[in-house]
C-alpha cells in the first residue's frame, strides 16, 4: 500500500537507508522541532501566509518519513504554542482546519506505518471537532510499535510545569505524597513526556535564538542545532546538516569528558 504520507507531494523514492554521512552509533534517540519560518517563506515568496502553513505541512511529513526510517525512537513538533491564540483570528482558524484536515487525511497511513501519535498540550481548548479527531488518532496507534510522533497543539512549557505542580500538590493535600519526597523522577512522571526519553536534539528552523516556552524541563540537556533554512524550506539535507553537527557534539551532561578528567 503507498502510503500519501511518506510519498506525499513530493514523489520521492523511498529511502529508507540511514545516509553514509552519519554514524549509526551516534543516532539521538528524540528529536524535537521549533518548526519556524512559514509566514516569512510565504512572505518571500509573495504568497498569502496560509500557503506558508500548507507547505510547511509538506515539511513535516517528509522529516517525520526520514525520522523513521532512521528509526530515530521520537519526534516532537511545535505546532501550535499558548501563545499562538494571539494571532489574527483568521490565521488562528485557518491552523485549527488545517489539523483536522491533516489528520483526517494522513491518520490511516500512519496508521498502517506504525506510527503511534499523541498531542501533547491542553486540548480541551481546542474546536471539539479536532479534539475528537485527536482522540480517535491517537487511540487508532497506541499500540503502534515504530517512531513515537508527538504533536505539541495548545502546549506551553510553564503551564506544563504548573499543571504539575499542582497536581503533585493535590496528593500532598489528600495526604497520598509527602513533599519531602518529590524529587525529579516524581515531578517528571507529572509531565506530558512521562512516557518519552528527553529530546537529545533540538532543531529550530528560521534562525530564531531562543526556546519559545518549550519542552521547558526536557531540553534541560538538549544539544541545540539552529538553522536559517525557513521550515517550508526543510529537507533531508537540513536534516542531515543537523544530524552531523549533533553527532560532533561531545555530551557530558553537566560532568566533564574523559580527556579533560585526565588532565587533572
Ligand atoms: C511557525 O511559523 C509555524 C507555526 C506556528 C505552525 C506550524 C504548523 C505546521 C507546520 C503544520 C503542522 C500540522 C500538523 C497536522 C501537525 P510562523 O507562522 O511563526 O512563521 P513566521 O515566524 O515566519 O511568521
Amino acid at each position: 500500500m503507498t502510503s500519501p504520507f511518506f510519498v506525499g507531494t513530493t514523489n520521492e523514492p523511498r529511502k529508507t537507508s540511514l545516509p553514509e554521512s552519519l554514524d549509526p552509533e551516534k543516532m539521538p534517540e528524540h528529536i524535537a522541532i521549533i518548526m519556524d519560518g512559514n509566514g516569512r517563506w510565504a512572505r518571500l515568496k509573495k504568497l498569502p501566509r496560509a500557503m506558508g502553513h500548507r507547505a510547511g505541512v509538506d515539511s513535516l511529513k517528509k522529516t517525520l518519513r526520514f525520522c523513521s526510517n532512521w528509526k530515530i525512537k521520537v519526534l516532537t513538533v511545535y505546532a501550535f504554542s499558548t501563545e499562538n491564540w494571539s494571532r489574527p483570528k483568521e490565521e488562528v482558524n485557518f491552523l485549527m482546519k488545517l489539523f483536522e484536515s491533516v489528520l483526517k487525511k494522513e491518520i490511516e497511513f500512519l496508521n498502517v506505518e506504525g506510527v503511534c501519535i499523541n498531542f501533547l498540550g491542553d486540548l480541551d481548548q481546542l474546536p471539539k471537532r479536532l479534539q475528537g479527531l485527536i482522540k480517535e488518532a491517537i487511540n487508532l496507534t497506541k499500540d503502534n510499535k515504530g517512531i513515537c510522533f508527538n504533536v505539541c497543539t495548545n502546549y506551553g512549557g510553564r503551564r506544563e510545569l504548573v499543571i504539575a505542580a499542582q497536581k503533585l500538590a493535590k496528593r500532598a493535600v489528600k495526604g497520598e505524597l509527602d513533599p519531602a519526597l518529590i524529587d525529579e523522577n516524581v515531578f517528571e512522571k507529572e509531565l506530558l513526556t512521562s512516557n518519552f526519553v528527553d529530546p537529545d536534539l533540538l532543531i529550530r528552523t528560521s534562525g530564531e535564538q531562543r526556546i519559545s516556552n518549550f519542552l521547558l524541563w526536557q531540553l534541560a540537556y538538549a544539544e541545540i542545532h539552529i538553522t536559517d533554512v525557513l521550515w517550508p524550506d526543510f529537507n533531508e539535507n537540513s536534516l542531515i546538516k543537523a544530524l552531523i553537527d549533533y553527532q560532533s557534539r561531545t555530551r557530558r551532561f553537566g560532568g566533564v569528558d574523559q580527556i579533560s578528567s585526565q588532565q587533572i
